[in-house]
């Protein structure tokens, strides 16, 4: 019941969220006299807030999850049906969704044979670590252990997780960290000079060999994983550049390293493919992902593997401790499944790899034109529906904006009803990246109100 009697007056649900709710990501201090945000519907693009404002969603559900779009009713209608059926059983036994969705979702991933389900894109990294992990201890006396990730990549919110993201300042204040867990440098070709190398033709090559390089000094024979985003989301959406990852493929090979792709971001379309790993020919051992594989509409997660690294867990039945001694309790959970088969379905039917591709070139298009127009945008990268342009001081020193100025920016598309994200808290000095990543459904309208706000922003921002 409404504080005032009235059906759409939501004031004592802002006053319970103020009193109770301790929301992600973000400091509280100002809800002593302001009130936190709070969503109450969306329909395809766009979301409304507790005092009825429309948002254009540029950044799909805030960490580019509803790919989809929202208020499919299909879905929800999918999993209601099954959960009246059947809502859970623990995972050491099957379900027809997870069936159904596994043997789909293999038909996407040539070379991949297994699914194991979990809830977040941190536990299914996990998951793929203890993969590893326990390999090194089957194989190699436990030697082969280490997991080398890379700068500005970010694999999740767990402590082992965060062992291996390369996001400092994320990091900062929950260590200590579980060992084992390496950095090897990032692929950023517009930071190049920073890291003593040169842009252009060879630095796919060069970034990808200062891998090799961690593997000979760590020693081949201690390392046993790679992880890696095909292209880093939160860490300033960058695209790896040519050649990047057939040396990566071919550095793996040679040194008997998984190669682990985190397709948490990438996953079920974003870049206009499948997944990502798949705009670079390369062939993964194992393959994650979470956010936009029922986007939203349930949670659910999976780590998806070769037959070889599946068989690995097989090989010795009389070893009691021989196979995957793993559980998730609500990888049990069917309605993650179930929202997963109708929002793959939605994709194939609505044809909305297609229009990602396209409507991914038409943002790239307008996200140059408005650097033409403003100098502070120093670099625009990306691919598909996924694009981010990093903001400058000075566009010959390619100075980072300050952090604040990128936050103004992105506090004032919001003012104007339009959400994008930036990267945020994550390098110092290097949270300068504005991020945008609308649903697959997008329109050359939604695309082009995105890039006027970001315009308009950046006029009043930088003034
Ligand atoms: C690339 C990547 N991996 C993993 C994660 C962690 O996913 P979750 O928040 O579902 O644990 C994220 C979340 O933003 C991500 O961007």
């Amino acid at each position: 019941m409404s504080m005032d009697g009235s059906p759409n007056d939501l004031s004592n649900v802002v006053a319970a969220d103020k009193a109770h709710v301790w929301h992600h990501l973000i400091q509280h201090k100002p809800f002593e006299t302001t009130d936190p945000r709070i969503i109450v519907e969306g329909k395809g693009m766009r979301v409304w807030d507790q005092n009825g404002k429309e948002h254009l969603d540029g950044v799909s559900g805030g960490v580019w999850t509803v790919n989809v779009g929202y208020g499919r009713e299909r879905i929800a209608d999918a999993v209601r049906d099954q959960l009246v059926k059947m809502n859970y059983f623990a995972g050491a036994a099957g379900s027809i969704p997870g069936s159904r969705f596994a043997e789909r979702l293999i038909a996407k991933m040539p070379g991949m044979t297994r699914v194991y389900y979990s809830n977040s894109g941190s536990e299914a990294n996990e998951k793929g670590y203890k993969m590893i992990r326990q390999i090194a201890h089957k194989l190699y006396g436990g030697k082969k252990h280490k997991i080398l990730y890379r700068e500005r990549d970010y694999h999740g919110t767990t402590i082992g997780a965060m062992a291996s993201g390369g996001h400092h300042q994320r990091n900062a204040q929950y260590g200590p960290f579980p060992a084992g867990f390496v950095p090897v440098p990032h692929c950023l070709e517009y930071r190049a000079h920073e890291q003593g190398l040169s842009a252009g033709e060879g630095y796919g090559e060069a970034a990808a060999q200062a891998i090799e390089d961690v593997i000979l000094r760590e020693g081949p024979e201690t390392v046993g994983g790679l992880i890696l985003e095909p292209v880093t989301a939160g860490g300033g959406v960058i695209v790896p550049p040519a050649g990047y990852w057939q040396r990566v493929q071919e550095i793996c090979t040679k040194y008997d390293v998984l190669l682990m792709i985190d397709e948490v971001v990438c996953g079920i379309g974003r870049t206009g493919t499948w997944f990502g790993y798949q705009q670079f020919g390369v062939q993964p051992d194992i393959v994650t992902m979470a956010k936009g594989v029922a986007s939203g509409y349930a949670a659910i997660s999976c780590t998806v593997t070769t037959e070889r690294v599946f068989d690995m867990f097989k090989d010795d039945a009389s070893d009691p401790l021989g196979y995957f001694r793993d559980i998730s309790t609500f990888g049990g959970c069917t309605a993650g499944p179930t929202a997963a088969l109708e929002n793959m379905a939605i994709i194939e039917e609505e044809g909305l790899l297609d229009n990602c591709t396209a409507m991914g070139a038409h943002m790239m298009e307008q996200l140059h034109a408005l650097a033409d127009k403003h100098d502070v945008i120093g670099d625009v990268r990306g691919m598909g529906l996924f694009c981010g342009a990093e903001l400058v001081a000075d566009r010959d020193s390619r100075t980072p904006a300050a952090e604040k100025m990128v936050q103004a920016v992105v506090a004032d598309c919001m003012q104007q009803g339009t959400i994008i994200g930036a990267t945020n808290r994550s390098f110092e000095g290097y949270n300068n990246t504005l991020c945008f990543s609308p649903a697959l459904i997008s329109t050359k309208d939604d695309i082009n109100a995105i890039v006027a706000s970001v315009d308009e922003a950046l006029t009043r921002v930088f003034a």
